[in-house]
């Protein structure tokens, strides 16, 4: 007896194929069915967009030319449907239809396969893009898991409740004055969400401790960033998170921490955390302190540009506390 890879690995996936002819339906479900594939059919477009809603499924076989709705017009608003665009679409087209591949591409299709099919060529591209798929899901609930976890940590230190997502605030309204685009924003948003994600590696009775630090308790803190950015490395963030979380400690003049970064050696992203952090941290209660009026911590912010903050930074934010969010 052998193993089967192709059961081993996708036997639990399940497959749409839509497809007019009873006849391709067949063919197409005895080869998934083969090996393990869980196969469910639609006859037109309409009774596909209405499985994808009542059944989980991880691949779509899409027809072109079919009655009612076309293949084109199925793909375009699956892709279109927050819910369904993840699901990848493999479009049957004609031998050499370079056009209908084209059109098929605009629409969003992931992948193409001539018919009349072949069962391995079939069998491989179904593997491959179920394959992409889980693989995309396990990243996202990580994902989603990671960001929980954050704020569930930043729960159980004392008085930074909510700190975490007003500085995801402040950091966007500072992006947006930047003149940085949505896609910049929105990372900023969510790295402001894990900043201290890795105070989770710091002890309680030192994230607890109401009096000032020793130099040792300090050490530890210092070691935050670092901690976050390793917990978010096999997310493999491909954008400005992760230096972002590293060096929101670093200082304009290279007396921060982790890497003791200088001036615009400091990613942009970190420099920008850092003023809004230290903000929304002199504006709160804290185990030690009582917190700053806006006025005290603006004069901080003020005192500090060009030693802990960059100036040019530090202007702009104060600009937006006193317009966008003070007490008139
Ligand atoms: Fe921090």
């Amino acid at each position: 007896m052998a193993i089967d890879p192709e059961n081993l690995f996708n036997n639990k996936a399940k497959i749409l194929v839509v497809d007019d002819n009873q006849q391709n339906v067949d063919l197409l479900e005895a080869y998934l069915l083969s090996v393990g594939y869980d196969v469910i059919a639609a006859m037109n477009g309409m009774d596909a967009l209405q499985l994808v809603t009542t059944h989980d499924i991880d691949l779509i076989i899409l027809d072109i030319m079919m009655p009612g709705m076309d293949g084109y017009e199925v793909c375009t608003r699956l892709k279109d449907d927050e819910n369904t665009r993840l699901i990848p679409v493999i479009m049957l087209t004609a031998l050499n239809a370079l056009d209908d591949k084209i059109k098929g591409i605009e629409c969003g299709a992931d992948d193409f396969l001539n018919k009349p099919v072949n069962r391995v060529e079939l069998l491989a591209r179904v593997r491959s893009l179920v394959n992409s798929k889980k693989l995309n899901e396990s990243l996202i609930s990580a994902r989603n898991v990671i960001f929980t976890l954050s704020l569930a940590v930043e729960a159980h230190v004392p008085f930074a409740r909510g700190h975490s997502e007003r500085v995801s605030i402040y950091c966007e309204k500072l992006a947006t004055k930047l003149g940085y685009d949505k896609k910049f924003s929105e990372s900023l948003k969510e790295a402001a969400i894990l900043h201290d994600l890795g105070k989770i590696g710091i002890a309680r009775t030192i994230l607890h401790k109401p009096e000032t630090l020793t130099d040792d308790e300090f050490k530890e803190i210092k070691k935050h960033p670092a901690i976050g950015e390793k917990i978010c490395e096999p997310l493999k963030f491909a954008d400005i998170k992760l230096p972002a979380i590293r060096h929101h400690h670093e200082h304009y003049d290279g007396s921060g921490y982790p890497d003791g970064l200088k001036g615009s050696d400091i990613p942009i992203s970190a420099r920008m955390m850092s003023i809004t952090d230290a903000f929304d941290a002199m504006i709160s209660d804290r185990p030690y302190r009582k917190a700053m009026s806006v006025d005290d911590a603006i004069n901080v912010l003020e005192k500090e540009a060009g030693t802990q903050w960059d100036i040019d930074l530090v202007k702009i934010f104060i600009e937006i506390v006193k317009n966008d969010f003070a007490i008139k």
